[in-house]
């Protein structure tokens, strides 16, 4: 019976009634529940466009998102199994090996921001990045995290090296990449493992190759380092700059990451290094193309939760003791000498020379990123936003270096737009007196001469594993010169420097 043709059931008179219109709900069910649920759970899977949020905002700067996952985001898993399956283009181990910062129970490191984008979670880079690094106040301590200082110890040169390295490895394939991904999401779905990670290998290679091609003057440049970013050249790949027919001088404009506190009372200054822009919330939105973001897919509404904090945020005190007495002598000789061009204090800004820009003649300082930053450049710029209510329109090209206010100061070294003298003290001396070659990237105070460890054996290792990196100042847009002469202190007795320097730790 059971075997017997439906057909030839009915015509025994056991079956339903009305057989046509179950067919009918059963043909309905096929040709439009089904394809409605798929649909659904597709859009579900693959239409969803959510940042992981966060309440603090703190955590939403270390690890909210600004955007930049939608145009510019690594799936998270293939992020995640790059160290492992590219470890031969890595210094040591993971991703801490590149200077970046993991704290405890963390599975991205600050900077780094998680979106679920087109069916997969995505994260990219945000402002933490290179606007937030650690600390350590003895060998022993525990390195501890500071929001808004420069991010001293991430090498973002090797980051995108590694990158591109290992996206033209052969290893980077589904063969290699899937049974790692596997292995660390405790077990991929069968339309995961066989439909989405090979398509997003195969177009995170393409896209991936296809930067590699258009950045490809970062592999010509001199190495960076940890805290450092050549600016302005990458901004000029992206209007599509022939960068292989620069002239030498452009080509390397490599800067320090600077500290971003205070942003409010800055209001009006010409900042960036060499002050192109009196708008921080250009600087701001300028700042968010280095987070991947684009016009069209910038996260308006958390870059700005994020202006509105920096606007006034102020930076932490020195966390160690300071000589009251020392200081004190060493205020009056800031006062005379300095405040003209770099404000009152640590939080008073006020001084006639404040937020302008000082001639390189003057400041004698090395010009690669002032030349790096270009006429055309501050031209091309204007366009940025066109149509837009906030098309940019601040970008100007200046002969000098921007006279910054110095709050946090002790955070910032090592000094100088490239970050070319490691120390406050050293700052105070001529620069054939100023260290010829020192170490970048360790997070251990010199509490003598403000800064952080710099000489080989003021202890290599930094907790998590960072190679140090010894800085040349003879190489290209790393000079150590200027900011020299009686007018800049370092004609001053050595005790004089001494005060000096004790009094610039409470800023
Ligand atoms: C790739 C590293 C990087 C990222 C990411 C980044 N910045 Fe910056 N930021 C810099 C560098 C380098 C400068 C200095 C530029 C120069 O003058 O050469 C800077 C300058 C700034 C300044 C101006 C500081 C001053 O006083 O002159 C602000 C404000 C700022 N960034 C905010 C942000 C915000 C907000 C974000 C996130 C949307 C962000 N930055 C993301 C590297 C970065
Ligand atoms: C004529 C203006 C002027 C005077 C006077 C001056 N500076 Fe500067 N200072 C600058 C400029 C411009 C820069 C940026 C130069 C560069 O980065 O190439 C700078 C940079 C600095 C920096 C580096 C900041 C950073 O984040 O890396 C420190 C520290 C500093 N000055 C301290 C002092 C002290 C201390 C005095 C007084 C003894 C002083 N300056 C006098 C113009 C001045």
């Amino acid at each position: 019976m059971s075997q017997m043709h439906p057909s030839a059931r009915r015509r025994l008179g056991n079956e339903d009634p009305s057989p046509w219109r179950r067919r009918f709900f059963l043909l309905l069910a096929l040709l439009i529940l089904v394809p409605g649920i798929t649909l659904v759970y597709l859009a579900h899977r693959f239409l969803q466009d959510r940042p992981v949020t966060y309440e603090g905002i703190e955590d939403h700067f270390k690890y909210g998102s600004t955007g930049g996952e939608r145009e510019s985001g690594f799936p998270y898993w293939i992020f995640q199994a790059m160290p492992q399956v590219c470890a031969h283009h890595l210094p040591g181990t993971g991703y801490a090996s590149l200077g970046f910062i993991y704290e405890p129970d963390r599975d991205l490191p600050v900077g780094m921001s998680k979106r679920r984008h087109m069916g997969i979670d995505r994260v990219f880079l945000n402002c933490a990045v290179c606007h937030a690094s650690t600390v350590r106040t003895s060998a022993q301590a525990p390195a501890q995290v500071y929001t808004a200082m420069p991010a001293h110890r991430f090498d973002l040169h090797r980051f995108e090296k590694f990158v591109f390295d290992c996206v033209a490895d052969e290893r980077f394939s589904g063969e290699y990449l899937v049974p790692v991904i596997d292995r660390m999401s405790g077990g991929l779905s069968l339309l995961d493992r066989y439909l989405v990670y090979p398509v997003a290998i195969a177009l995170m290679r393409e896209r991936t190759l296809m930067l590699r091609s258009r950045f490809d003057f970062v592999f010509d440049q001199p190495d960076w380092g940890p805290g450092r970013v050549d600016t302005f050249n990458s901004a000029k790949v992206l209007f599509n700059w022939p960068m292989k027919r620069l002239p030498k001088e452009e080509l390397v404009g490599t800067s320090d990451f600077p500290s971003i506190w205070n942003q409010g009372r800055k209001t009006g200054m010409q900042l960036h290094w060499d002050g192109n822009n009196t708008r921080v919330e250009e600087r701001n939105k300028s700042a968010a193309f280095g987070t991947g973001t684009t016009p069209p897919t910038i996260d308006l509404q958390a870059i700005g939760r994020i202006e509105q904090w920096l606007l006034g945020l102020e930076p932490p005190h020195y966390p160690l003791p300071i000589d009251a007495v020392l200081a004190e002598r060493g205020a009056p000789i800031y006062r005379r000498l300095c405040a003209d061009c770099h404000g009152n204090s640590g939080s008073d800004f006020s001084g006639t020379q404040v937020g302008k820009v000082t001639p390189i003649a003057d400041i004698g300082t090395d010009r690669g990123r002032l030349d790096s930053y270009t006429y055309d450049l501050a031209v091309n710029q204007s366009t940025l936003y066109a149509g837009y209510p906030h098309r940019f329109a601040h970008f100007r090209k200046t002969f000098g270096y921007a006279n910054l206010p110095l709050d946090g100061l002790w955070l910032r070294a090592p000094y100088l737009h490239n970050g070319s003298v490691p120390t406050l003290r050293h700052l105070l001396e001529p620069s054939e007196r100023r260290p010829q070659t020192f170490y970048r990237g360790n997070d251990l105070i010199d509490a003598h001469n403000v800064g952080f460890a710099w000489e080989a054996g003021m202890d290599q290792g930094t907790d998590q594993g960072v190679r140090l990196f010894l800085f040349d100042t003879r190489v290209a847009g790393n000079s150590n010169t200027g900011h020299e002469g009686e007018a800049y202190g370092t004609t001053l007795s050595n005790a004089d420097k001494e005060a000096l320097v004790e009094y610039l730790k409470t800023f």
